[in-house]
């Protein structure tokens, strides 16, 4: 049997289809490339905006041609379209055989006649997905408690639910057995991780328990929330070397008022501080945000604060959207969508304009430095070696280096986007 997973969305979708990806192939499945040739395809899909839905629409457009050729042909909806109630989706969608919500995996495979309890329960914490290279992904806390008023997340995912430590350390060991040398812990709010465990392990306490796992390099973490990211885990991730200096720290708005209507819980001034605290314990961290334009009600003037904000704070990278109304959200509820589209355009070209500026001047003040690279592997087009330095720039070089290794680049060109560079001191070759 053949399976195929589409996947849309964040990194956790992607943890996700990975998950369910080895948990098949347990089961004997097979992964192939083409859907077309495929017993079971699914669909991983993500709604935090208008747009994502669109292409996942697009896709079962596709996959109904391909049900009518082949009726045997299993189609499976996963992921943040799917909520509790499924009667829209499955009017909308009759084609589709199985709806199942985020992480439901075992709605899968029950509609495929397997048995979920062969593959260990909720978490399948003895199922570890197969790494496709040096890097991967890991959940360490489900769901969201936060409810931000724009925010489909909860709704989708559930309430916050942190995996047990020795589970984690458990998984990590097993990736970097099969080759894994970087982790990304994994959590809409990855510094809430611990608060519903025995003992309130925090984020810093659980890094410091993967730490010490030999091969392992590198370790990673995000989506970072302002609130929950305190001191003590600051302190901590300083003094562990292997956790990258790198941070995903969504702002979302520069305007208080704004932020309030967010229900983000937090200040501009609160924010500020907590960039301060990043910097004055890692002068050298990578930090990038999320901006959200023609939220409600912005005005021309809370635009401007945000965009002076971004102006002030000089983040390395930011993901910039038009907010886009979620049926079933708060303000899908009681707020007018009320910023024109033309309007909200105008906002997100400003924000990408302003960065593009931003990170190219940061990227320049790299030009003829020397900086340790984790090699991920050649670009298939240019054939040059790549990977990231610690605060998370991609990095394209020449010279010789093994996947997985963590080499130094010299930096001989930068742009707003990337940087490259060549082997400072060559590697052996392998
Ligand atoms: N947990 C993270 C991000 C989750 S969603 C956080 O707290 O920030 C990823 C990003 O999508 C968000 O940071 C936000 O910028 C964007 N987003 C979420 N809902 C949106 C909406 N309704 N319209 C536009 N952008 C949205
Ligand atoms: Fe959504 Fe807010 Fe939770 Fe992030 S913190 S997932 S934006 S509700
Ligand atoms: Fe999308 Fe769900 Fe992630 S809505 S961004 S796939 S948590």
């Amino acid at each position: 049997m053949k399976y195929h997973i589409w996947t849309v969305g964040c990194q956790m979708n992607v943890a996700d289809s990975a998950k369910l990806g080895a948990g098949l192939e347990r089961l004997g499945f097979e992964a192939v490339a083409d859907a077309g040739s495929a017993d079971v395809v699914v669909l991983n899909t993500c709604a935090v905006r208008q747009g994502a839905e669109d292409r996942a629409v697009s896709k079962l457009g596709r996959l109904k041609k391909l049900k009518a050729r082949r009726p045997e042909m299993t189609v499976a909806l996963m992921g943040c379209m799917v909520g509790q109630r499924t009667a829209d989706l499955q009017k909308r969608f009759p084609y589709v055989d199985v709806f199942a919500r985020p992480q439901h995996f075992d709605d899968i495979l029950l509609a495929l006649g397997s048995d979920p309890a062969q593959l260990g329960g909720e978490f399948w914490p003895e199922t570890v997905s197969e790494p496709q290279g040096q890097l991967a992904y890991v959940p360490v806390i489900e769901g969201c408690d936060k409810f931000c008023t724009y925010c489909i997340v909860p709704l989708r995912r559930g309430r916050e639910r942190s995996r047990p430590r020795d589970e984690v350390v458990h998984e990590v060991a097993a990736l970097v057995r099969r080759g894994v040398r970087e982790v990304t812990l994994l959590g809409q709010t990855v510094e809430a991780y611990g608060h519903d465990l025995d003992g309130r392990p925090d984020l810093s306490d659980l890094m410091g328990a993967i730490h010490s796992l030999p091969g392992l390099e590198r370790i990673r973490f995000l989506t970072s929330y302002p609130p929950d990211m305190t001191d003590r885990i600051l302190e901590g991730i300083a003094q562990l070397d292997k956790v990258c200096e790198w941070f995903s720290l969504p702002v979302q708005s520069g305007d208080d008022a704004v932020l309030s209507a967010m229900r983000r819980g937090y200040t501009v001034a609160q924010f500020r501080d907590r960039i301060a605290k990043v910097r004055s314990l890692m002068p050298q961290a990578g930090i990038t945000t999320d901006i959200i334009v023609g939220f409600p009600g912005e005005t021309d003037a809370q635009f401007a604060s945000t965009y002076r904000l971004l102006e002030e704070l000089r983040f390395d990278k930011v993901h910039v959207a038009m907010y886009s109304p979620r049926p079933g959200t708060f303000a899908w509820r009681k707020l007018e969508d009320a910023v024109p589209e033309d309007v909200k355009k105008e906002r997100l070209r400003a924000v990408e304009h302003l960065q593009e500026r931003i990170a190219g001047e940061i990227n320049r003040g790299l030009f003829g430095t020397t900086q340790p690279v984790l090699v991920e592997g050649r670009g298939e087009r240019d054939g040059r070696l790549f990977g990231r330095t610690r605060s998370g720039k991609l990095v394209h070089f020449e010279g010789t280096a093994a996947a997985g290794a963590v080499i130094e680049v010299r930096i001989s060109h930068t742009s707003p986007w990337s940087l490259s560079g060549e082997v400072a001191v060559p590697a052996p070759a392998t």
